[in-house]
């Protein structure tokens, strides 16, 4: 029989004493405790978990009304629990609506608490948070210590410090980041692999192998938390179907500069609000598959251009309201893992910044996962002292292991346990014999990875129909002039015209040279090379086909084949397109066939008009803008580009995406990256005004959080008759004829112009059919950083509310006085 092992932990509540128990001994007999046996349940073998509590009435009650999961891996326990509370110091996390605390405990079972009934709701409601939190953060740090304590020397060395890149990384086997494992303390090897668009693709073979998502920008542009965490979980299953066990993502940085090279790959477009929403879901996701996720690039890493060199420099409110919120959001998911980013912030490098990484990710933020450097980032020995915990890929020589001898001990055991304890968080720890494990080390670096990393398949059918899916919703109606979408029924004939309809893929060069990009993929570290995608004309040829409609194609940028070609045709497809990559930021925020898509749209006549733009962040529509009858927009779309863009083309999806980024009328409106030679400062002047909320005085091209749809909405207050300091309700209702989606979003305004606060995407509405979203606000909602007390404060005085369809379509107005 196994070594029992009985968990508990008590604290008193409204009426009584709470039990949160674990239990597991072969036959799972339950314990008397405190004079009571511990409720009356039924607990199979193996299934080993119970929370019970004294109501005060005499009677001890049971609410084990979750699903038990007993891993009987031997080696920890991870226990999760959703309550209401909110005090992060000790221990608690917040993810969405609710709360969560986290303990690992050395121990027979995983008991995994998945399903909120409403006593349990109600019963942890009544806890005192500080009780609840004090009572379980002692039991987080255990099971990662027993490992660590187990460790030599040269096994923590192991752990913080890559493989290297020269030597290692160009050979089979590896992956883009690797840490070999210690089989003797059942520690697998760590296997890290990009991102932003799926699992990176280094090498012929795995073309096609894995699915070439949307950009991660082109998915928040769907503005739809459950459609992230449906990616989240796809991108986690392909990755630990090649064997990777950390994915190096979420990118989370709010934009500031909207040439930015990596743009696409940031999720939080221009609002921290977007990204707190969206980050959650992407970790809850990816980590519910398995494995550990990164967010990055912490913090202020705002432009590629002298990205090692770029000193980010901005007051402590700009990042606490603007550039921080994302992170905080990724550490209240429980995300394992935080990567420090290349430039320097208020004069240090972030990668050994103590203000960034101890004082405020570590203790502000009570971050305890372990934080990574970005590749080649390390610039001195002293990082761990700094809250730097493991220098990757790791041939920098920084991390060596007479560097780490200098070390106070303690702080390498910080290091590891934070490792060790990210890897049990996710379920990765193997038992020391049997590996019997929530999720099995699929291999291990570099032979028995081999396989895996060339030759395994893990993209499917559903990823690339939910590849599709999110393309589609990500899509955004910029304009549409007398209804010229959907195409309509009588339509006979459709001219296809622009070589952006059908670019080419070159795969050859792309393998060659790692950060070019091109209309379906970015370039950089998160491209995800495609086998054969899909162009928006072979997407429209499908849909055509299928329809009985002529295609007339034109695929060069010639006005004259481009003119000749619509002769004659119900309605011309334009198309027009750009990319960015990694390491650069973009040269100019204009599509590369502009010069052409104004001239041929001054020869169009009386036919109407539709331009399908590609692009990788904010664009500058304006010199043709005004003569196209339509626009839709997609962020770079991956290897379903031609499908989304036709589902919305033809009306099979009703556009709901949002842009997360605001299409400027002029380059001049934007902020320049820096670009010096000498002085590296780069002065964050605009301050919280970051993205739409500096632009709200202009005119702009399309707004933040623009977007159109087949039907339109009406917007009421619901009960309450508008948003009051605890939240309020919104009727909306789909007063037009087609089902649709619509993003209700919610601004706040203190004085300073409006800024996001909260949103909802509806579900698929029907035409007629109402809909009540209730939004919950916060006093940390109505609050602004106060540099002088360090903290969030209410901010008092009157409080404008607007809520609508865009940050310039707000149809509902209140305010708040506090
Ligand atoms: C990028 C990271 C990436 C790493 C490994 C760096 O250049 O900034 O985002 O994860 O390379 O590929």
């Amino acid at each position: 029989m196994k070594i029992l092992s009985l968990l508990l932990c008590f604290s008193s509540v409204q009426g009584g004493t709470v039990y949160f128990g674990v239990y597991s001994d072969a036959d799972c007999k339950i314990p008397m405790v405190d004079g009571h046996t511990v409720a009356n349940m039924t607990l199979a073998t193996n299934q080993c978990s119970c929370m019970s509590y004294d109501d005060g009435s005499g009677y001890i009650q049971s609410n084990c009304n979750y699903d038990p999961v007993c891993q009987d891996d031997g080696l920890y326990l991870s226990w999760t629990q959703r309550v209401s509370v909110t005090d992060m110091d000790n221990g608690c996390t917040d993810e969405g609506g609710g709360k969560i605390i986290e303990a690992q405990l050395h121990s027979e079972c995983t008991a995994v608490m998945t399903h909120m009934g409403t006593t349990y709701q109600k019963l942890l409601s009544a806890y005192d948070p500080t009780e609840v939190c004090s009572s379980v953060s002692p039991l987080s740090s255990p099971p990662s210590q027993y490992i660590v304590d187990q460790m030599s020397q040269e096994e923590k060395y192991s752990l913080v410090n890559g493989i290297g890149w020269k030597t290692k990384i160009q050979q089979d086997g590896y992956y883009i980041g690797n840490i070999p494992g210690i089989p003797r303390l059942s520690v697998p090897s760590i296997k890290m692999q990009d991102a932003a668009q799926g699992f990176r693709t280094t090498d012929l073979r795995q073309v096609g192998q894995v699915t070439s998502w949307p950009c991660s920008l082109g998915v928040s542009a769907a503005w739809d938390v459950d459609l992230m965490e449906s990616w989240g979980t796809a991108l986690g299953a392909e990755h630990r179907s090649k064997g990777a066990n950390v994915i190096l993502g979420p990118s989370i940085n709010v934009h500031r500069i909207a040439k930015g090279g990596r743009n696409a790959e940031y999720i939080s477009g221009e609002s921290p609000a977007l990204g707190s929403m969206l980050t959650p879901a992407y970790v809850r996701g990816v980590q519910g598959a398995g494995v550990m996720a990164v967010a990055k690039h912490f913090a202020l890493n705002n432009q590629e251009t002298f990205r090692n060199e770029v000193n980010s420099v901005a007051d402590e409110r700009t990042m606490m309201e603007v550039y921080y919120p994302p992170f905080l959001a990724a550490v209240q998911s429980g995300v394992a893992s935080f990567k420090g980013a290349y430039n320097l912030v208020n004069g240090t490098h972030a990668c050994g910044n103590d203000e960034l990484l101890r004082r405020d990710l570590k203790g502000r933020m009570g971050f305890e996962g372990f934080v990574m450097s970005d590749w080649w980032a390390v610039h001195d020995v002293d990082y761990p002292n700094a809250g730097l915990d493991m220098d990757m890929p790791g041939d920098d020589g920084n991390f060596g292991d007479a560097n780490l001898e200098r070390l106070d001990p303690a702080v390498v055991d910080d290091m590891v346990a934070r490792i060790v304890g990210g890897m049990m968080g996710v379920g990765l720890m193997a038992e020391e014999e049997g590996g019997n494990v929530k999720f099995p080390s699929l291999c291990e670096i570099p032979d028995g990875c081999d396989d895996l990393y060339f030759n395994e398949t893990a993209t499917s059918d559903e990823h690339v129909a939910l590849a599709r899916k999110i393309g589609a919703e990500g899509a955004v109606l910029l304009k549409n002039d007398g209804g010229v979408l959907p195409l309509d029924d009588g339509i006979k004939k459709i001219a296809v015209v622009g070589s952006a309809c059908d670019p080419p893929n070159d795969i050859e060069r792309m393998l060659k040279i790692w950060n070019v990009g091109n209309y379906f993929v970015m370039g950089g570290s998160g491209r995800v090379i495609p086998a054969s995608p899909i162009s928006v004309l072979g997407g429209i040829k499908e849909a055509s086909a299928e329809r009985g409609i002529e295609i007339v194609e034109s695929i060069s940028d010639s006005v004259e084949d481009g003119v000749e070609a619509m002769d004659d045709a119900d309605v011309v497809i334009l198309c027009g397109a750009t990319t960015s990559t990694e390491g650069t930021d973009r040269e100019n925020l204009y599509l590369d066939q502009d010069d052409f898509l104004k001239e041929i749209l001054a020869q169009t006549g009386e036919i109407p008009t539709v331009v399908v733009t590609i692009t990788p962040g904010a664009t500058v529509l304006s010199n043709f803008a005004d003569s196209a009858d339509g626009i839709l927009n997609v962020f770079l779309a991956g290897e379903e580009t031609g499908h989304a863009v036709a589902d919305i083309l033809f009306g099979s999806v009703n556009p709901s995406g949002k842009l997360p980024v605001t299409f400027l009328l002029s380059e001049d409106d934007a902020v320049e990256p820096c670009n010096f030679l000498e002085l590296r400062e780069c002065v964050y002047e605009e301050g919280v005004l970051v993205g739409y909320r500096r632009l709200q005085d202009k005119d702009v091209g399309f707004a933040f959080g623009h977007g159109l749809s087949y039907t339109n909405f009406e917007y009421e207050w619901g009960e309450g008759g508008g948003i009051k300091r605890d939240g309020g309700e919104i009727k909306i209702t789909n007063s037009g004829e087609m089902a649709g989606k619509e993003v209700v979003q919610v601004y706040f305004d203190s004085g300073e112009g409006y800024e996001l606060k909260s949103f909802v995407k509806t579900a698929l509405l029907q035409a007629g059919e109402s809909v009540i979203i209730p939004f919950k606000f916060e006093d940390r909602d109505w609050s602004v950083w106060d540099s002088f007390v360090s903290d969030f404060v209410v901010k008092g005085g009157e409080w404008k509310v607007g809520v609508g369809g865009g940050s310039r379509d707000i149809r509902l107005v209140s305010s708040v006085e506090l």
